[in-house]
């Protein structure tokens, strides 16, 4: 039985995966490195540094940790930059009904993102009290594909995951949902999304009562 739905929070709940994107665009752009749809499908749902090392091992470039720090602070900047200007109104369609109608129907509603700036982002969509969890990215030791961070939320919302519906844009998101045993539905292209349970194109099809 379903008690809990955990969402991811860039590229599901609101569209700041473009903002990544584009700061890492801006990087790789500097650093002449091809940044293609296929890099930036690889790098959603994936922590700063690791999203760093891959795009520096498809220039063939080594740097040294001095020199990744700044280009990952380079990068959060401009995010935190465009970030800014996020309001209510940056809820992706479908985002807030669902919210309000699993609220409504009792479940527990958890928040896993392995963004440094998610509590920024949820902040400025007004949209925190939704959630019974919010996991702070800080305590996670390993990213998504590992299935950490959706054990962590499952536990601290105090459900077993089992019963737990995941909810992710991302790849490497919905592996992390799979390996936590949760049922994984993917938001976004069928054929990008191949290991989740269902995929639908936005939170605008999310249906509570067809899932359980
Ligand atoms: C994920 C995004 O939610 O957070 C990734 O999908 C991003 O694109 C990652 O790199 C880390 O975000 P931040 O804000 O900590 O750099
Ligand atoms: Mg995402």
């Amino acid at each position: 039985q379903i008690k809990a739905v955990i969402f991811d929070l860039d590229g599901v709940l609101t569209d700041t995966a473009i903002y990544h994107y584009m700061g890492w665009k801006m990087l790789a752009d500097k650093l002449n490195i091809p940044f293609d749809e296929a890099l930036n499908e690889e790098l959603k749902g994936i922590d700063r540094m690791t999203s760093l090392n891959k795009i520096l091992a498809r220039g063939n470039i080594d740097l040294s940790e001095d020199d990744k720090n700044l280009l990952c602070d380079e990068k959060n900047a401009y995010y935190v930059e465009l970030i800014k200007k996020i309001t209510e109104d940056d809820l992706l369609p479908g985002a807030k009904r669902a919210l309000i109608e699993l609220k409504n129907k009792g479940y527990k509603i958890g928040l896993a993102s392995v963004s440094k700036n998610a509590f920024s982002v949820v902040e400025s969509l007004n949209i925190a009290n939704f959630f019974d969890y919010i996991v702070d990215a800080r305590t996670i030791n390993r990213g998504k594909p590992n299935p950490e961070i959706f054990i962590a939320c499952a536990e601290a919302i105090g459900v077993k995951c089992h019963e737990c519906i995941g909810v992710e844009d991302a790849v490497a998101g919905i592996e992390a949902i799979k390996r936590a045993n949760m049922f994984a539905i993917g938001i976004g292209r069928r054929d990008i999304l191949i290991k989740a349970d269902i995929v639908l194109e936005s939170l605008k099809d999310f249906d509570i009562d067809k899932l359980t």
